[in-house]
């Protein structure tokens, strides 16, 4: 039976960190979903999902296990929709652990079968977070080396015109 796990996420932007942990989980599992969350009711999104999901397949593309989707709804609900047995999520510090905490036992008590696995990204990825990727880039600071080269140039072309647009006013 071929083992499928779900990693969920908003991936706005994708970071290097995320990059690391679909690594680690990919080499664990037959299959591995990478699934945006189309509906966050977070704040407004940096970058639409399709351009979110453009990004993840160009950068995952020679995975061979690796398939980019998005979702809406429960996560359960979809986890169970693709055949998954599992569902993936990064640990950077303690202060992740408990909403992650929380998450895992709602999803746990919407779906027994389902398990939710944690695992740590590399050492150098445990500052590592979209938000902080997205206030820097806006603030003018480098990302280089914390985000794919896709992303990098999305973000200049995103917050780089508005500062020269700036400057010249
Ligand atoms: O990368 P993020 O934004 O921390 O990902 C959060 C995500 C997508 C995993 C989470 O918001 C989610 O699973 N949303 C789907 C809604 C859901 O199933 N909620 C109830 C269980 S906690």
């Amino acid at each position: 039976m071929k083992r499928i796990a779900v990693y969920p996420g908003s991936f706005d932007p994708l970071t290097n960190g995320h990059l690391d942990l679909i690594g680690r989980a990919s080499a664990l599992f037959d299959e591995l979903v990478v699934a945006v969350l189309t509906n966050t009711g977070k704040e407004e999104p940096l970058f639409s999902v399709e351009k979110r999901l453009a990004v993840l397949r160009e950068v995952l593309r020679s995975q061979r296990n690796v398939r980019i989707d998005q979702f809406e709804g429960l996560l359960v609900d979809y986890v169970r929709s693709v055949g998954a047995c599992a569902i993936v999520r990064g640990l950077r510090a303690i202060s992740d652990f408990e909403y992650e905490f929380q998450m895992a036992l709602m999803n746990r008590h919407l779906c027994g079968q389902v398990e939710t696995f944690f695992l740590m990204a590399g050492e150098a990825y445990t500052y590592l977070s979209s938000r902080l990727v997205k206030e820097v880039a806006q603030l003018g600071g480098s990302v280089h080396g914390l985000v794919p080269p896709q992303v990098e140039a999305l973000l200049e072309e995103r917050y780089g015109r508005a500062r020269r647009r700036k400057g010249k006013g």
